[in-house]
This record gives C-alpha cells, structure tokens and sequence, in this order.
C-alpha cells in the first residue's frame, strides 16, 4: 500500500489529552480536572432556538457565511463588546467553531515555508495546523509570570515571519495582556508589516481588574487582525460547533471560498440557537463569572500552600502550576497522579517546548469535586 499522509501519521500524535482520558476510562473514582469546557447548562433559549428551527424544517445547507440574522447580530455584539467596526456583509463568516476558525486563518492567510510567531506555553492546535498548512510556528518563550517577552519577539521576526498569534484570555496559562502589552504588540504589528491572529473565545473569563481588549479595536487594525471567537465558552455549548471570524473584506472572502469546498457551511438549525444566545441578556453570566472567580481562587490558594510555582490567572478557567519544586516532570505527574489517585491533569508539555515542568488544571469543575481533587494532589505531593 502506498505511503498515507506523511504529517498526520508521523508528525502528529493522537492527542495526549484523549490518551489521559483513556487511562481513566472504565473508572468511576476520577476527578477530571483536564476539561475544557465550562460545566454549566447551556441557557435554555439557546437549546429552544435550536429546537424550533428543527421544527420549520430548517434543515437545508445554511448561507456559506451563515445566516444573515446571526451575522446582524454578531455585527452588533463585535461593535458593542469588542469596539470594532464591522460591517456584517463585509468582515464576518460563520464557522464551525473556533476552532474552524483557526483553520480558514491558516487556510486564507498563509503560503507554505510562511512563519508565525507565537507566546508558549499555548493552544495546542495552533502547533499542528502549522504542520498542516507548511507553516513554521516559531515559539518565544513566555516570562516568569507567563508575560509576553516583546524583545525577544523583535529578535524572532525574520523576513519569512507573516503572523503573530495572541489567545488572551490564555488556555493553558490564564494570562490576559495588559492594554500596555496590546499596544506593544501593534507596535511590533506595524513595524514589520505582520497580520495578527487574536484568538478571543475566552474573553468573557476574565476577573479581577483584568480587562479584555481586541487589538482589532485600534484604528487601522482590522484591516491587518483576524479576530477569532466562538459561542463554545460563553453559552457553555462547545458542542453546538459554531464560531466566527472578523477580518478584512479580501480575508473573509478567501475563507467563504475555503468554506465551499470544504464544509459548505455550518450547522443551520444551531445557527438560529446562537441566534438566540445573541439576544440574552448578558447578565445571566454574572453568578457564572461570580462562581469560576471563586474556583480561581480556591485553586490558587490551595495549590500555593502545597508549594506548587504558581501564577494567579486573571482569565479563562485554567492555572499552570510548576512541578519543579517536587523533582518531577508534568508528564510523570499527570500519569501517576491518575492512577494513583484517581485526578486526571493535562500535562504541560502539550503546550509547547517551554511547559515540561507544569501541569494544566481546568477549574471549570464544581467547587467540591475541585476541594476534592485538591485534597488527592495534596496526599500525592506529600507522598513524593
Ligand atoms: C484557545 C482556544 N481557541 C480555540 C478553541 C476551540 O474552540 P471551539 O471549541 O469553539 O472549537 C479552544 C478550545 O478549547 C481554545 O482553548
């Protein structure tokens, strides 16, 4: 038999991730401290949005860019949250998640033996969809506090460098740029001639005096960012696989393209529950907010006391802490502390060549399982 796809079966590995939760499976005393999803219900209008469309039989291909309603609505939601100025028919398209997002980014920006630069620790699937579309993702270090290093990044940028990519909120570290950092960043941006990637899907995680800025708010800045979000985080509903892009009219016209040969569109019927999710008032998030603010906290506390290296996240629903005070790499932590007792945790080293020592724990999980879990990985530091 011919040789079959030489990335996907020799550069990329199955997803660690899964391969934790194979270990786990078939046993009822883990606590998963791995997910990333938060673990309310999806509001009910968002559910009943997506029924009733079922109902009128909208169960036809959706317009490539999505529906118009969701696309006049997403229109005001970017201008009133996000301050960018958007037109609906020009700078947005409907994609399946934020993670197709990422994809019709790499797709429409980017031509093979292209760099992009990006902080690390990071989003996993930024690393492999530079194996898939032959883009060179160059990795700068993150400071102690998971900081952007902006002299190194000055010093990375070569002729070849196309893009700089920011998640702010972070997944796996928590960090959210300072507006300092943003313009920073623009800066550099500008300088080099750059597009830049913002991957915004966290942006209502957010505590303390910590504030989500979208550098395509800047003027002149659409033109050059691609700002990618999604309704998997804020509705709870990462399931539904519905995301969007904003970006320049030329960008966005490329990846309706992409869009047709590839997935014609995305799920019509969960449109109209988006639709839906649109319209709510916001204020249903507050005691969410409230009670993630809370789990950041017991989190940090607890695992400081341990004598974990930790730095408190400002956003998302994640904490990196550092295992190098206990003499043993994220990887063996992650697979002992699952079968010894029972806690499955991403280990760090998934995200990026800077992360060996760290683990990632998502605190989307009720407060006593997490007091629970936190009581296993005392018993096992202790044990160590
Ligand atoms: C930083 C980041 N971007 C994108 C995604 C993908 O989001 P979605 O579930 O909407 O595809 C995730 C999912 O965990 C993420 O953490």
């Amino acid at each position: 038999m011919k040789e079959l796809s030489y990335i996907l079966a020799n550069k990329t590995p199955k997803s660690k991730i899964r391969e934790l939760f194979n270990l786990a499976s078939g046993r009822s005393d883990i606590i998963s401290l791995g997910i990333g999803q938060p673990d309310f219900k999806t509001p009910y209008p968002i559910i009943q949005g997506n029924i009733r469309a079922l109902e009128k039989n909208i169960t036809q291909y959706a317009p490539t860019r999505g529906n118009p309603e969701l696309l006049q609505l997403l229109e005001e939601k970017v201008k009133r949250d996000n301050n960018i100025e958007v037109d609906w028919n020009k700078n947005i398209i409907i994609s399946n998640g934020g993670s197709q997002a990422l994809t019709l980014t790499f797709a429409s920006i980017f031509n093979i033996g292209d760099e992009l630069i990006l902080f690390s620790p990071n989003f996993i699937s930024y690393f492999y969809l530079g194996y898939f579309f032959g883009v060179t993702v160059k990795e700068i270090k993150r400071k102690q506090d998971f900081s952007p290093d902006f002299e190194n990044l000055r010093k990375i940028i070569s002729k070849k460098t196309k893009a700089i990519l920011i998640n702010s909120p972070n997944n796996p570290t928590g960090y959210v740029f300072t507006s300092k950092e943003i313009k920073n960043l623009i800066d550099i941006v500008l300088e080099f001639d750059l597009y830049l990637i913002s991957d915004e899907v966290y942006e209502n995680y957010i505590y303390d005096e910590a504030e989500h800025i979208s550098p395509a708010s800047f003027k002149d800045l659409l033109e050059r960012t691609i700002t990618i979000n999604a309704m998997s985080k804020l509705y709870s509903a990462t399931g539904f696989r519905l995301g969007y892009v904003v970006a320049n009219e030329k960008i966005i016209d490329l990846m309706e393209k992409y869009h047709q040969y590839t997935v014609a569109g995305t799920n019509h019927a969960a449109q109209f529950g988006f639709i839906e999710g649109l319209k709510m008032n916001k204020d249903f998030f507050k005691d969410i907010i409230h009670n993630f603010k809370e789990r950041r906290d017991f989190s940090y506390k607890r695992l400081k006391k341990m004598g974990f290296g930790v730095v408190k996240p400002r956003g998302a629903f994640y904490i990196m802490p550092s295992v190098e005070e206990f003499q043993i790499t994220g990887q063996e932590f992650s697979e002992r502390i699952i079968k010894e007792k029972g806690v499955a945790i991403v280990p760090g080293d998934v995200f990026g060549s800077f992360s060996n020592n760290t683990l990632r724990i998502s605190y989307a999980t009720d407060i006593s399982l997490l007091e629970e879990a936190m009581n296993r990985i005392e018993d096992f530091t202790q044990e160590l």
